[in-house]
């Protein structure tokens, strides 16, 4: 019998990144093409040490009554609102995310995001494919000036800073943001940044809101019906963060009544499920969660979780914790 730590790949991962989990450990992958959740997760922990999971995976206490042996769980991403901290605290349990490495790539996609709902680009691919062209038009599907807007980020961490950056330094934007803490003096001076004490400034003020805070309980639903009613008629709303801080349904109402212009999600509430009611609306951009999706940050992102595991069973010490 092998006495290597026996650690759980719950979804399905690179297998570079499995060949590397196996020179260390006794790995139980899963090969199928679906994340492991509920009972087939549960039922797969006892006797598992280490777990390398991704969003899919909800571990709370209930979870950790099936896991008395784990040590240690590397969350392939940088959100972890899919582990309920005080619960792995209190079981003694250490977790890691994926910071850093998907910083550029998901600002890249909240940028991309941006562009495309501004400028109506997914709406107008599929006008000209339902064969809808038929002349150029002064007034065809205008969109809304990005260069030279105002940009609203809130959540203004790594990504939120990448973000600002690209439209600050990139589109000539001015920007405002709230945040939980003001960014220091120097960086609000090199993005030239507007820190706004309330989210509610930031709605009345941006021409382009973007959402990048972490998910808590106390973010569920901060954008609804009536935060959308304070934005511009012709603003736009983007969120990259998690599902759940968008009322999605109260979003889909105030697109089909124009209290906004427009709306990019990558993330839903209760994904991969979403709220319908956004599909009858033509004015917003839906993605299947893919901001950090290029392989070569998705591959860091599974490297850096391995990596947390095998440094937490050498050393004691995981390289990215999570720390509250
Ligand atoms: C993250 O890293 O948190 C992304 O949303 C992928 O889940």
């Amino acid at each position: 019998m092998s006495e290597r730590p026996h650690i759980l790949v719950a979804s399905p991962t690179f297998p570079e990144v499995l060949d590397k989990l196996r020179q260390h450990f006794d790995v139980e992958p899963n090969l199928s093409d679906d994340a492991w959740t509920g009972e087939a997760f549960t039922s797969r922990l006892p006797g598992k040490v280490g777990a390398f999971l991704t969003g899919a995976q909800t571990v709370n206490a209930e979870v950790l009554a099936h896991a008395p042996d784990l040590k240690m769980v590397a969350n392939m991403a940088v959100g972890y609102n899919n582990l309920e901290i005080p619960a792995l605290e209190q079981a003694g349990v250490v977790a890691s995310n994926t910071p850093d490495v998907l910083t550029e790539t998901t600002a890249d996609f909240g940028f991309a995001l941006l562009m495309a709902t501004a400028r109506r680009v997914t709406e107008a691919e599929h006008y000209l494919r339902a064969g809808h062209w038929g002349k150029w038009s002064y007034d065809l599907l205008l969109g809304s000036e990005v260069h030279g807007s105002t940009l609203g980020i809130i959540g203004m961490g790594r990504i939120g800073q990448g973000i600002a950056r690209r439209g600050v330094h990139g589109f000539g934007m001015s920007l405002i943001y709230h945040n939980r803490s003001q960014l220091d003096a120097a960086t609000e001076s090199e993005l030239k940044a507007h820190y706004a004490p309330t989210k509610e400034e930031v709605l009345r003020q941006a021409d382009h809101v973007v959402l990048v805070l972490p998910y808590t309980p106390a973010a569920y639903h901060l954008i609804g019906a009536a935060e959308i009613a304070l934005m511009k008629p012709t603003a736009t709303l983007i969120n990259i963060a998690r599902g759940g801080i968008v009322d999605d349904k109260a979003l889909a109402q105030a697109l089909q009544a124009g209290t906004i212009a427009a709306a990019g999600l990558d993330v839903f509430e209760g994904e991969p499920a979403f709220a319908k009611e956004l599909l009858e609306c033509n004015n917003v951009v839906l993605t299947p969660h893919i901001a950090s999706a290029t392989r070569t940050t998705r591959l860091k992102m599974a490297h850096l979780a391995a990596d947390n595991l095998i440094a937490f069973f050498t050393t004691g010490q995981a390289l990215t914790p999570v720390t509250t």
